[in-house]
């Protein structure tokens, strides 16, 4: 049993392999906060401290007890207005403009196998591998019943969260603040770890010492964004990549994000991730409900890379859904670098031509090829063949490419209308827009607004009606601005669910289509897409040497299976540096690799430079998307940026390094490998060399000293004893 009660004490336990969480429905009946760590059979109440805190407000029914109050003791779900002048997950507006909310324990549930979350992706997981406990808190003024929802996933060590948010009251109510899961820690000094960015430089890592008050990151973009992504850790002073304690938050959702971390005035850390506030204000009728998307919490009493490990498999196997989960997937080459909107039928034919001379599976069309879009001004939302520019029918274009053998894919952006388009001239109020006021523009485009149902259905059928033309394999859904112009408090939610409901369609009626993700890059690299679409477009940066640290960010999180890379051009278009294909080949390894650029122009040697590409990946797809993967160094501090894959018994490993700084009478490089067995002896492919996994992880593997900048390295190792014939 993963989940059990204490019928005596009214306390929750929550176990999984290696970690615990436990809770507690008071003597007033409000639910405290007691553990979250390494596995503990333990009751843990004796840590709530009382004393008499000046200041801090006491609940009613306290009396005269001025050691109780909520505002010091540890919660499992705050909410505004109870004398906790903290961060707070949930804030009700009553009818009568008041902001409480007092929630006591009225009931408990646990169910076998996962709870689902109405019109919201969410971990799946079948009866023998998931319980879940629901726990019904209800306000008894406003009729305001909250369900907390905890999924436990014992093997993976998961544990998830979630609220459903239900008005039993008689009036209309408004959410003004939902949170899906609040950590209180009464003791311990942490960092928080968050991954930041911009475009074309998505999920950089900075580490910071929680201070006292509230630091706080999120979106407001209606996209989870390019600026910070909607996931946190939570770590010990000393934590390493080996060494520590660490809570990770993913919040498995696409839009509008608030991540709190606080220190209070008696050096306790609340953590919160949910929702954002603003651009929100959700109205529940009487009878009415509001599911707050969930959020996946993990423990690892290990470091950085054991977290790491327990978010890749849970996404893996319990978030990521359809045929391309575990199957090797397309290795594709896309016509966006290679010739943006310059492109005709006999251009995408003679990409397919040079993708099948190099073993390249697949062609994707890019942006341009429907309505009359040959620039980034117009035609979004005109879902129509341009044969015109192709030269030829969709159908006739999908078939000269599959007689050379090689797979067809597309570009669609379903979200978005542009003023000079059919479909904007026609229903110019599908596009988000605030009464009276002229739209915000970004790259020329609007909004549609999804949270309509009779636009999403338009949308799908003009796209429903491309698909079908033709034996298209591959779908790449871009979203290529944030939302502005929010007219309403439901529109950020709704205009999310809106999207998922598209999504779920689509996928529904082509499950054989594979779906990669996009955001002007990385832009909605989230947990939630994830559902629907297994890789997502890392960032517009190709550059291979800004890549390694945006994959390092993406790869705290999120697994390789899920990161879309490929090696592009040089001089690479976003930041004019020149890196050899090798360098430019290692780093796009590190995803669902791929290409982006006309081979065409490339002489013979970098051609077949490719073909080995092509063949090495092929060779380890499974153990680089499958594999243990270790960070081996940190791109942002150090001189080479380093990751390797390990085979699930150890016997296999791929390690990468790429050089991001070279100097005058270098130092030898050692990297230090991990995961390997220490006892066992592992093979150099490449030099034949025989090393012990003890002197691979404890002295580390020499590098060649560099004759150039940006060198790399791929080193191939296997475990001696399973060779055959082969002797040092
Ligand atoms: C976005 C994507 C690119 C490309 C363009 C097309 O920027 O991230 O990969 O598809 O749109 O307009």
């Amino acid at each position: 049993m993963a989940i059990i009660y204490n019928p005596n004490k009214k306390i929750f336990s929550l176990h999984t392999r290696n970690t615990t969480y436990q809770m507690m429905a008071d003597r007033y009946g409000y639910l405290l906060h007691l553990y979250y760590g390494s596995a503990n059979k333990g009751l843990m109440d004796y840590t709530l401290a009382y004393a008499d805190r000046g200041y801090s407000g006491q609940p009613y029914e306290a009396g005269n007890d001025r050691t109780y109050s909520l505002d010091t003791l540890p919660q499992e779900y705050p909410t505004l207005g109870t004398g906790d002048y903290r961060n707070y997950a949930l804030n009700i507006e009553n009818a009568d403009g008041s902001e409480c909310c007092s929630l006591k324990f009225s009931r408990y549930e646990i169910k076998k196998g996962k709870y689902r979350l109405k019109g919201l992706p969410a971990v799946w997981a079948d009866e023998k591998e998931a319980e879940t406990l629901e726990i019904v808190l209800k306000d008894s003024v406003s009729g305001i019943e909250v369900s907390l929802l905890y999924g436990v996933l014992a093997e993976e060590d998961i544990i998830t969260r979630s609220a459903v948010i239900r008005n039993t009251g008689e009036e209309r109510v408004t959410v003004r603040k939902a949170a899906a899961a609040c950590l209180d820690f009464v003791s311990g000094d942490f960092d928080v770890v968050k991954f930041y960015g911009k475009h074309a430089m998505e999920r950089n890592v900075e580490r910071t010492r929680v201070g006292h008050g509230t630091a706080s990151f999120g979106s407001r973009r209606g996209t989870s964004s390019h600026q910070y992504n909607p996931s946190v850790i939570l770590a010990g002073r000393d934590t390493t990549e080996d060494f520590g304690g660490c809570y990770g938050m993913l919040f498995v959702y696409s839009g509008n994000f608030l991540c709190e971390v606080e220190k209070d005035q008696i050096n306790q850390t609340r953590l919160l991730m949910g929702l954002s506030d603003e651009l929100f204000s959700y109205p529940l009728e009487a009878g009415e409900e509001f599911t707050v998307p969930e959020v996946i919490l993990s423990y690892s009493a290990n470091g950085f890379a054991e977290l790491s490990h327990r978010y890749h498999s849970c996404i893996r196997s319990h978030v990521c859904r359809g045929k391309y989960v575990n199957t090797e997937r397309p290795v594709l080459i896309n016509s966006w670098e290679a010739a943006y909107f310059d492109f005709n039928g006999a251009t995408i034919i003679s990409l397919a031509k040079e993708a099948a001379a190099l073993g390249i599976d697949m062609v994707v069309m890019d942006d341009g090829w429907f309505g009359r879009r040959n620039d980034d001004n117009s035609s979004l939302g005109d879902w129509y063949v341009n044969e015109e520019k192709l030269g030829c029918t969709l159908a006739e274009l999908i078939c000269s490419i599959n007689s050379l053998g090689v797979k067809f894919g597309i570009w669609i952006e379903p979200e978005m209308v542009n003023e000079d388009s059919d479909l904007y001239r026609q229903h110019p109020d599908w596009a988000i827009k605030t009464k009276n006021r002229a739209p915000v523009r970004s790259r020329n485009q609007l909004l549609l607004d999804f949270s309509r149902k009779e636009v999403r259905d338009y949308v799908f059928g003009q796209i429903c009606a491309v698909l079908d033309q033709g034996n298209i394999e591959y779908i790449k859904w871009d979203m290529n601005r944030s939302m502005s112009d929010v007219y309403a408090g439901n529109l950020t939610y709704d205009y999310v669910l809106g999207v998922y409901d598209f999504l779920e369609k689509l996928t529904s009626k082509y499950p054989d289509i594979l779906l990669e993700g996009c955001c002007g890059g990385g832009g909605r690299f989230d947990a939630g897409m994830m559902y629907y679409t297994p890789q997502i477009w890392c960032s517009d940066n190709t550059d291979a040497i800004n890549r390694t640290k945006i994959q390092y960010g993406s790869s705290f999180f999120y697994p390789v299976s899920a990161v879309g890379s490929h090696v592009s051009a040089v001089p690479n278009h976003q930041t004019g540096r020149n890196t050899s294909l090798n360098t430019r080949g290692i780093t796009a390894m590190a995803g669902t690799f791929g290409y982006e650029m006309n081979p065409a122009l490339l002489s013979e040697e970098d051609k077949s430079v490719i073909r080995e590409q092509m063949k090495r990946y092929k060779k380890y797809e499974t153990l680089i998307c499958q594999g243990d993967y270790y960070r081996l160094s940190n791109p942002f501090a150090d001189e080479y940026s380093s990751w390797m894959f390990v085979s699930e018994d150890k016997r296999q490993a791929l390690v990468n390094v790429v050089r991001l700084e070279v100097q005058g009478n270098m130092a030898a490089t050692y990297v230090k490998l991990k995961g390997l067995k220490k006892e066992a002896e592992y093979l150099d492919h490449s030099t034949g060399r025989l090393y012990t996994g003890v002197a691979l992880m404890e002295t580390g593997i020499l590098l060649p000293f560099p004759k150039k900048e940006y060198e790399a390295y791929q080193i191939e190792l296997t475990e001696f004893e399973k060779i055959s014939g082969i002797r040092q």
